[in-house]
């Protein structure tokens, strides 16, 4: 397809689908008013002119906005998804037609999955958006040389934070990135309550069960784990907390939940939660005490966090049940059912964090590639925190655009507070 003067390259499932999901992005669009005003913020200026952008993101009507904001501003986008099943195969279609170089369908191979990225990768970006880490570490193992002309580049989780860090441990980093997820209009509000509530949705979605009444098992009681927990004692769940860390397992006791070993929680769970990005957290041990009909979910960023392989090794058959939900029959007759292929269950079995959350989550990520821009050459080849004056813009504008106002201090009361007289 052309756009413009230059060819347009993308793979798609269907870009007939593109009428459907122009009618989800403006959906979105009308729910993220921070991104939109920064859009026509910097609409004229056009900031990004000539700039090439790989993106690695869950591609969903959220994501579409930030893109075309990018795309607003000047830049050129080259978009892959960011797990195999996430991709909304309409708004993919629709970017298309916006003129976006689209690699992501549902139901993409691990084959197909490295492919999309390593398309993105040719376009020897200028910046790299990233979530979860596949794009930055691709860059760094397999095209080092594109990686030394990247500028800077932006990461949106947890599990990416940390893969990237360790990059930097080793002194193997070839560019700054900013940790957009270290934000905290980012990870108060779309770890908690953007995965607390999307990851109830696709439970639901895939099931439909009941959740008043049943014991709930979430594991990790990070911003995730924490928005879980809640979301799903507040639909009437009793809710029990498994952590290795003893502060936050403490914070769990002392927040209300019942706080024990998976070991223990295993034998009475009805429904599990993974929310730690670690792996193996429920093994083949944890399964074969669990009831008949309990249900296992993942929200954490990559599916390792339920050992689906050793659930695959102990049963005796499986079949699928409906879309995103998979019954294991084990020797005994017991039946376990897997939701999303234990993959993130709120993007896979639903549409991911409501477009009011992601709005400040790429609220700073757009933000973050104007910083990356105006600091070229300045950062160190470091993973670097969102600058605090950022953050607290973008709180501001979501303030602001909610209608919420709120004090200011008075000049007395900043004397106070900067004095060590009472
Ligand atoms: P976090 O670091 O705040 O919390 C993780 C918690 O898990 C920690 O408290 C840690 O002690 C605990 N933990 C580690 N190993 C454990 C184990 N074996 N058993 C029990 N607890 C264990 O991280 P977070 O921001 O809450 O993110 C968690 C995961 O969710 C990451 O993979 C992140 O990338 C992902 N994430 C997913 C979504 C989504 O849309 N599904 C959104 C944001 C983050
Ligand atoms: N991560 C979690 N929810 C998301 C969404 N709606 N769009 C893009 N990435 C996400």
């Amino acid at each position: 397809m052309r756009d413009g003067e230059a060819w347009l390259e993308f793979k798609v499932k269907d870009p007939s689908l593109a009428e459907s999901g122009r009618l989800q992005i403006e959906w979105a669009e009308m729910h993220m008013p921070v991104l939109m005003r920064l859009r026509e913020k910097y609409g004229e200026e056009k900031p990004l002119d000539g700039v090439r952008i790989a993106a690695c993101l869950h591609v969903t009507k959220e994501t579409a906005v930030l893109v075309r904001t990018l795309k607003a501003w000047g830049a050129e986008v080259y978009l892959a998804a960011s797990n195999p099943l996430s991709t909304q195969d309409d708004v993919a279609a629709a970017l298309v037609e916006d003129g976006v170089h689209v690699f992501a369908w549902r139901g993409m191979s691990p084959a197909e999955y490295e492919w999309a990225i390593s398309r993105v990768v040719e376009s020897h970006p200028h910046i790299a958006i990233d979530d979860g880490g596949d794009l930055h570490v691709y860059i760094h193992e397999k095209a080092p040389d594109v990686g030394r002309g990247v500028i800077g580049g932006t990461e949106e989780t947890t599990t990416g934070v940390l893969r990237e860090k360790a990059l930097e441990r080793e002194g193997k980093l070839l560019y700054p990135i900013i940790a957009v997820n270290n934000a905290l209009t980012k990870f108060l509000f779309d770890n908690r309550y953007g995965t607390g509530q999307s990851t109830v949705d696709g439970i639901l979605r895939a099931t439909n069960i009941l959740l008043a009444g049943k014991v709930a098992v979430v594991a990790g009681y990070g911003w995730v784990g924490r928005g879980i927990a809640n979301r799903l004692r507040g639909m009437g769940a009793r809710v029990i907390v498994t952590e290795v860390d003893p502060i936050r397992a403490l914070e769990a006791a002392m927040d209300g939940f019942q706080v024990m070993s998976m070991h223990e929680a295993a034998r009475i769970g009805d429904i599990f939660v993974t929310a730690t990005g670690n792996k193996s957290v429920i093994r083949e041990e944890h399964m074969k005490l669990m009831k008949d009909g309990a249900i296992l979910a993942n929200a954490g960023h990559f599916n390792v966090e339920i050992d689906v392989d050793a659930l695959e090794r102990i049963s005796v058959s499986k079949r699928r049940i409906r879309d995103n939900l998979d019954e294991y029959k084990l020797p005994d007759g017991r039946r376990l059912y897997l939701l999303a292929e234990g993959r993130l269950v709120n993007l896979v079995a639903a549409e991911g964090h409501p477009s009011e959350v992601m709005d400040m989550s790429f609220a700073n990520q757009a933000l973050a590639t104007l910083y990356i821009l105006k600091n070229k050459g300045k950062l160190e080849r470091r993973v670097y925190d969102v600058p605090r004056n950022q953050d607290e813009e973008v709180a501001r504008l979501k303030l602001e655009t909610m209608g919420i106002e709120i004090d200011k201090l008075t000049p007395e009361q900043e004397e106070y507070l900067r004095s060590w007289k009472v």
